[in-house]
C-alpha cells in the first residue's frame, strides 16, 4: 500500500511539472504565470478540485508515442472564487506549447458538461499554440466538441476567456462566443491567420502585437472587454468581476451588502450638465456618484468609447450600466457603440440582471462610412437587444434623446419600466437646429427669423414636459435624487415578471 501511495505522489509531482522545470523557467523569462500558478491565483486558496491530471494523449503519430506529458497540456477542474463554485481549464503552454489534443479537448469538454449540469461559470485561462499539428484532424474535432458546448452554454451560465499567450487560428472562436473576453498585454495575442499569413496574402508587414495583441484588440476591434498589465492583475480582476455575475440563467446574480445608503443625494450632479447644450460632460462622473460606492466595473474602455458599458451595484444588487457618453463623438450612436451596447444589454437580459440607461443622444451618426458599414442593421441590433430583453429596465435622460436613438435608448416604448428625466433633458425628433432649418426652409435667408424660430422650438421642445405630458417619462427628477429613485425603482421591480412570446429563437439582425 504504502508503495503505491509513494508511486501517487511521485505521478503527482511529476504531473505538476508539466513540461519540466527549463519549459517552466521559459514561460517565467515571457512575463507568464504557469497553468497552475494562475488557477492557485484566480481560486480561493486550496479550494482547486483537479481532474483527469494523468490523461495522456493517444497520437503515434510523428513519435508522439514516446512523448506523453500526464495532464497532456491543460489542468481542469472546479473550485471557488469568493465561496462560489466556478468551473476552469487552464492550458500549460509548458506541455506541447498547449496544443489542442483531442485528449485535451475531452478534458476541457468534461469540465463544461458538469459546469452545465450543476449551473456555474466556466473560466477558460487559454495559452496554445492551437490544434496539435501531430493529431491532424482528431484536433480539429476536439476544437469542434469545444465549440458545439461554448454556443449551448451560452445564455445558461456565463463563459469568461483570459488570453494569456497565444490564440491563433481556429482556435480563436472558442473565446469569440465566450460572454467576455479579457486579454493580457504584450503576452497574449489573438488572430485567425498570423503575420506570415498576413505577409504572404495581403503585402502587409504587422507584428504578432500589432495584429492581434491585447491593445489592438480593446482599441481597435473590440474583440476584447478588457486589457491588463500581466497574469496577476488579470486574474485579480478576474475574481472581482465575477462577483458581478450569477452563476446560471436560473440564479439571482449575487448580492452584496453595502454601507452606501439608497437614499444618498449627491448636490453635485445637478450641475454636472452644462447650461450650454453643446458642451459636453463626463456621462462617468455620474454613473461614480450614482451606483454603490462609486464602484463600476467598466467593460470595452477604451473601443467606441461613445457609449459606456459596465456592472456596478445598487443596494448591493448587481445592475448593468448602458451610458451614452457626451466627450466622445457627442454620445452619437454608431455602428461599434450600437454593437458593443447590444451585446451587453443581451448579457444583461440572458443573466437577469436589470439595466440602468442614462441618455444623452443627439441621434445616430451620419455619413457614407456609416452607411456603407451597415449602421442600419447594426443600430437595429440594439433597438432590437433593448426591445427583447424582460429585466428590470430604468432609463434617466440626462440630457439630449433624439430621434431614432431616443426610442432606441431603452424608451418607455420599448417596454421600459421606469423612465425618468432631469429637468436639463430635451426629448425632440431632432434639434432646435436642423428641425427649424428643414420645416422653415424659406426662412434660411433669413438668419434673425430663423434664430427666433430656433428658441420659440427649443421652449416647445427641447424639454422634458412634452414627452411627460404624454406618460413617456414617469417623472422628472432632480439629478441629486437619481440614486435614490433607481433604487426605489429597482426594488419595486425585483418581483417583475414579463415574458416573451414562445419562438424557437428570434432572428437578431447580424
Ligand atoms: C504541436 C506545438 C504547437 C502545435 C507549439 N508547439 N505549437 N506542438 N502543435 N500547434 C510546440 C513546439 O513544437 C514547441 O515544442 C513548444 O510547443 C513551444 O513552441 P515554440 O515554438 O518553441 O514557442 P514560441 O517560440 O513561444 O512560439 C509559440 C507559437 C509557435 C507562436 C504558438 O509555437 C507556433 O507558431 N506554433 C504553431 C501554431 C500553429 O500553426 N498552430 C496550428 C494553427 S491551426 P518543443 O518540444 O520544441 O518545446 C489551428 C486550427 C484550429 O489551430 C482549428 C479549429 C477549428
Amino acid at each position: 500500500m504504502q508503495h503505491i501511495v509513494r508511486r501517487l505522489a511521485e505521478k503527482r509531482a511529476a504531473a505538476e511539472l508539466g513540461g519540466g522545470p527549463e519549459r517552466i523557467r521559459a514561460q517565467h523569462a515571457k512575463g507568464k504565470l504557469t497553468a497552475r500558478e494562475r488557477i492557485e491565483l484566480l481560486l480561493d486558496p486550496g479550494s482547486f478540485e483537479e481532474w483527469d491530471m494523468f490523461v495522456e494523449h493517444r497520437c503515434a503519430d510523428f513519435g508522439m508515442h514516446e512523448q506523453t506529458i500526464p495532464g497532456d497540456g491543460v489542468v481542469t477542474g472546479y473550485g471557488t472564487v469568493n465561496g462560489r463554485v466556478v468551473f476552469v481549464f487552464s492550458q500549460d503552454f509548458t506541455v506541447f506549447g498547449g496544443s489542442l489534443s483531442e485528449a485535451h479537448a475531452e478534458k476541457i469538454c468534461k469540465i463544461m458538461d458538469h459546469a452545465m449540469k450543476v449551473g456555474a461559470p466556466i473560466i477558460g485561462l487559454n495559452d496554445s499554440g492551437g490544434a496539435r499539428i501531430q493529431e491532424g484532424v482528431a484536433s480539429l474535432a476536439g476544437y469542434a466538441n469545444v465549440f458545439q458546448r461554448n454556443v449551448l452554454a451560452s445564455g445558461v451560465v456565463p463563459q469568461i476567456s483570459l488570453i494569456m499567450g497565444p490564440c491563433a487560428g481556429g482556435a480563436v472562436y472558442s473565446p469569440a462566443i465566450t460572454d467576455f473576453i479579457f486579454m493580457v498585454k504584450d503576452s497574449s495575442y489573438m488572430y485567425v491567420t498570423g503575420p506570415d499569413v498576413v505577409k504572404t496574402v495581403t503585402h502587409e508587414t504587422v507584428t504578432h502585437e500589432e495584429l492581434g495583441g491585447a491593445v489592438t484588440h480593446s482599441t481597435k476591434s473590440g474583440v476584447a472587454d478588457r486589457a491588463f498589465d500581466n497574469d496577476v492583475e488579470a486574474l485579480l480582476m478576474l475574481r472581482r468581476f465575477i462577483n458581478y455575475l450569477p452563476a446560471n440563467n436560473r440564479a439571482a446574480p449575487p448580492h452584496r451588502p453595502t454601507p452606501d445608503s439608497a437614499d444618498r443625494s449627491e448636490p453635485s450632479l445637478d450641475t454636472l450638465v452644462p447650461d450650454n447644450p453643446n458642451k459636453p460632460y463626463d456621462v462617468k462622473e455620474a454613473i461614480h456618484k450614482i451606483v454603490d460606492d462609486g464602484d463600476f466595473f467598466e467593460l470595452q474602455p477604451d473601443f467606441a468609447r461613445n457609449i459606456v458599458v459596465g456592472f456596478a451595484r445598487m443596494e448591493g444588487h448587481p445592475v448593468g450600466i448602458v451610458a451614452n457618453q457626451p466627450l466622445v463623438l457627442a454620445g452619437c450612436l454608431d455602428i461599434k457603440s450600437a454593437i458593443k451596447a447590444a451585446r451587453f444589454v443581451r448579457f444583461c437580459d440572458a443573466f437577469s440582471i436589470p439595466i440602468i440607461t442614462l441618455v444623452d443622444v443627439p441621434g445616430f451618426m451620419p455619413g457614407t462610412a456609416q452607411e456603407y458599414g451597415g449602421i442600419i442593421k447594426h443600430g437595429a441590433k440594439l433597438l432590437y437587444a433593448y426591445a427583447e430583453a424582460t429585466v428590470p429596465k430604468i432609463t434617466v435622460i440626462t440630457r439630449k434623446a433624439y430621434g431614432g436613438a431616443y426610442d432606441v435608448m431603452a424608451s418607455k416604448h420599448l417596454r421600459g419600466d421606469v423612465n425618468l428625466a432631469w429637468p436639463s433633458a430635451e426629448i425632440a425628433v431632432m434639434g432646435p437646429k436642423g428641425a427649424v432649418e428643414i420645416i422653415f426652409r424659406k426662412h434660411r435667408d433669413d438668419p434673425q427669423r430663423i434664430a427666433e424660430l430656433t428658441d420659440e422650438y427649443r421652449e416647445k421642445f427641447a424639454n422634458p414636459f412634452v414627452a411627460q405630458r404624454r406618460g413617456y417619462i414617469d417623472d422628472v427628477i432632480m439629478p441629486r435624487f437619481t440614486r435614490q429613485r433607481v433604487c426605489r425603482s429597482l426594488a419595486m421591480l425585483r418581483g417583475k415578471k414579463l415574458e416573451n412570446p414562445w419562438r424557437k429563437h428570434g432572428n437578431i439582425p447580424l
